[in-house]
């Protein structure tokens, strides 16, 4: 038994220099950890800066490889791929979704080329290809589940032949994980992975990837319907359940930190890995406050990605993976 009174127990004692705080030191975060979400768009020419994620960029495909690069280079595992489709090439069905050369697929062979050992993981949703913005299909303003989770079997198809090892779907339908399952089992995909975006929230947080890939301006209305009431937990274990009896790998919490409480209880609850997405807006709220001088870049930075460690998370999506690893690995 520990003598937890005082004097006889000093806490701070273990805090006293730096060798015994990295000593007793919980929770730690590695490069490994990281997935680097990366926004493409159409052209060639420098990337074109995100107005509200300072440090964030579209490349074109012609500036993929090199933007990748220092993913390669820090050995980071993985790269979410984000498509910012031209306006012309979107209507209300998706149909582009599942073109074999649209942006995500030729993106997708790009990098498998240059850098086979990175993870690629491929957003199936198809709110970048609809005009109306929305994750699935729209019929008197509602988006549709059943016909939707047919055409996102496809999109997850189409990824998975060009090359995506991990299938993201982040709609929100119902069913729709067991339903790629097999559709990418049908078409001979048994080890393409599947990380569901299994407690993904109706969130504010999402402001800045909407511009990042064009489709917050087209957006009618909000996404209420498919997404999650931010004042629900124990919906977010049922989720998960469900997705995890479908056939899901992996899942995720989505965004991060305002939902540390749920990449918790999910933790302790299922045996399987977990992940956060540190979503557009939290990047864009740490580095607002960076760029006024009222917090440290870096110290920030590592400090909401170790909470996410300490939360119970195998990995973190954070627009912050390359700086990180420069430190990690610095
Ligand atoms: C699309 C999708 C969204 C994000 C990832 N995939 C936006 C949304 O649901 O509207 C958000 C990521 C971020 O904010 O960084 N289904």
């Amino acid at each position: 038994m520990i003598n937890r009174s005082f004097p006889n127990t000093r806490l701070r004692r273990n805090r006293y220099d730096d060798a015994t705080r990295r000593l007793v030191a919980e929770h730690k975060l590695s490069t490994d950890d990281l997935i680097w979400p990366i926004f493409i768009r159409e052209g060639g020419g420098a990337a074109t800066p995100v107005a509200s994620m300072p440090g964030v960029s579209r490349t074109g495909l012609d500036g993929l490889a090199k933007h990748a690069e220092a993913a390669a280079r820090l050995k980071i595992p993985a790269i979410a791929l984000f498509p910012a489709t031209p306006a012309g090439l979107k209507n209300p069905t998706a149909t582009e979704a599942l073109n074999a050369n649209n942006l995500m697929c030729q993106a997708a062979r790009i990098l498998k080329a240059e850098f086979p050992e990175i993870a690629l993981v491929g957003d199936v949703a198809l709110d970048p290809y609809t005009d109306h913005g929305h994750d699935g299909i729209l019929e008197d303003g509602y988006v549709v589940n059943d016909e939707s989770v047919k055409i996102l079997v496809r999109q997850a198809v189409n990824q998975a032949a060009a090359g995506i090892d991990i299938i993201a779907p982040s709609d929100m339908m119902d069913g729709r994980i067991g339903a790629i399952r097999a559709g990418l089992d049908e078409a001979g995909f048994i080890n393409t992975r599947i990380m569901s975006y299994a407690a993904k929230y109706a969130s504010a947080f999402y402001g800045p990837f909407r511009d990042a890939i064009g489709s917050g301006g087209a957006l009618k209305g909000d996404k209420k319907t498919y997404q999650m009431n931010p004042a629900n937990a124990e919906e977010a274990l049922h989720e998960v359940a469900m997705d995890l009896a479908e056939g899901a790998d992996m899942v995720m919490v989505k965004p991060g930190m305002p939902y540390l409480d749920i990449i918790l209880r999910v933790k302790q609850r299922f045996e399987v890995p977990v992940f956060a997405y540190q979503v557009s807006g939290e990047y864009a709220m740490i580095m607002a406050a960076v760029q006024n001088g009222w917090m440290d870049h870096d110290r920030a930075m590592m400090e909401s990605l170790l909470g996410f460690k300490r939360a119970g998370c195998s990995g973190v999506l954070t627009y912050f993976a390359v700086e990180a690893a420069k430190l990690l690995e610095g």
